[in-house]
């Protein structure tokens, strides 16, 4: 096996998986976020749909709001979305303005971020609306998604993933050209970890994704391995060659990148793109957003099909799996159990999980 972190696996004792505690115990939870969530980059949305200047859109993650931006100049940009007068919280929800209008005391920004106007304040000893501006956040466009970065000295998105923008444009050359087209949510119910490792291991899809393992993929050419040494499993696949695929799959191979920590974007085969992006709302509970995307921002009859199947199945067993798994956590009889990790790889070994465990553990430990 070429990959060096088989060979460690095969010659030790079996690994164990994660203490629960990282899954359930309040402080460690706050400091991964800090840790995690604050310091690597997210996936905000798409540039679709902040296309327009004067677009925006609000996100949250964690207990930060963030609004995306499309500026007058052309630009597009992410700020925290908080008013810097008193501190209450800019815009809600996604549309398309001239000014971002505080709902408490009507100070209005532009798209740049830059104070406007502010009520009866010109007769404030010193007060410069043109030294007020809302607080940028890195954002950056990645083939036409937009990620965000809490960390103003974070590296950049090719130097945390280098290679995945290439590797990308190999599987589809027109990802650029993709537009929103849709996306539901569900809260899981589960720490967000729990979601990411179930997410990364396809140990249990002959058991739990039938429908999966003969709709999009071929099981017996699945795996999913770390993508040299950086922070990022490449899921990799033949198209379905069943009778029962969900569509014309003879295209092109299956492809997904897994971003750490916390995003993926997958290719079907014949390109039909889609990606996953999960938000912590607390120690036992993430939102995640299953979006999908199209050339014309359209849903048209097969991508609904993969839409309505994956939602059934795949989707709906994994959330069924990841409730459960929560619950067991949390049991007080619960020990960590070994790692399957199959020095031959593989669609049934579990080194994605203990990818996922080094990487965690480095950022908390
Ligand atoms: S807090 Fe926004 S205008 Fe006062
Ligand atoms: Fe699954």
């Amino acid at each position: 096996m070429t990959n060096p972190d088989l060979k460690v696996v095969a010659d030790r004792e079996p690994v164990m998986g994660l203490d629960a505690r990282y899954f359930t115990d309040r402080d460690l939870y706050r400091r991964i976020i800090d840790e995690v969530f604050y310091k690597n980059w997210l996936m905000a949305c798409h540039s679709s749909q902040v296309s327009k200047p004067g677009d925006y859109l609000t996100l949250e993650i964690y207990d930060q709001d963030i609004i995306v931006t499309h500026t007058r100049e052309g630009e597009i940009k992410a700020f925290y979305n908080v008013c810097q007068h008193r501190g209450h919280k800019l815009a809600e929800g996604c549309g398309n303005k001239k000014l971002l209008v505080c709902p408490y005391h009507a100070w209005s920004y532009d798209m740049q971020g830059q104070l406007k106007a502010a009520p009866h304040t010109s007769k404030v000893p010193g007060f410069d609306s043109a030294r007020i501006c809302l607080t940028e956040i890195r954002l950056e466009n990645f083939l036409g998604f937009l990620f965000i970065n809490l960390d103003p000295n974070a590296a950049s998105m090719d130097e945390t993933y280098p290679g995945i923008r290439d590797e990308m444009l190999k599987l589809c050359p027109d990802v650029e050209q993709r537009k929103y087209a849709y996306h539901h949510t569900a809260d899981e119910g589960c720490n967000w970890f729990v979601a990411v490792e179930n997410y990364n291991e396809c140990y249990h899809c002959s058991n739990c994704h039938p429908s999966f393992a003969k709709g999009i993929i071929d099981p017996n050419t699945y795996s999913i391995a770390p993508y040299g040494d950086i922070k990022v499993l490449h899921h990799t696949s033949e198209p379905s060659h069943s009778d029962e695929a969900w569509y014309d799959t003879s295209g092109a191979d299956y492809g997904s990148f897994f971003l750490w920590p916390a995003t993926s974007i997958q290719f079907y085969p014949g390109g039909v793109v889609n990606s996953f992006t999960w938000r912590p709302l607390a120690v036992d509970d993430v939102r995640v957003f299953r979006s999908f995307y199209s050339n014309d921002g359209e849903v048209d009859d097969t991508l609904q099909k993969v839409i309505d199947n994956d939602r059934e199945t795949t989707f709906q067993e994994d959330l069924d799996i990841v409730r459960e798994v929560q619950r067991g956590l949390n049991s007080r009889g619960y020990k960590p159990g070994p790692l399957v990790l199959n020095p031959e790889g593989g669609i049934n070994s579990e080194l994605p999980i203990y990818k996922l465990h080094e990487w965690l553990r480095a950022a908390v430990d």
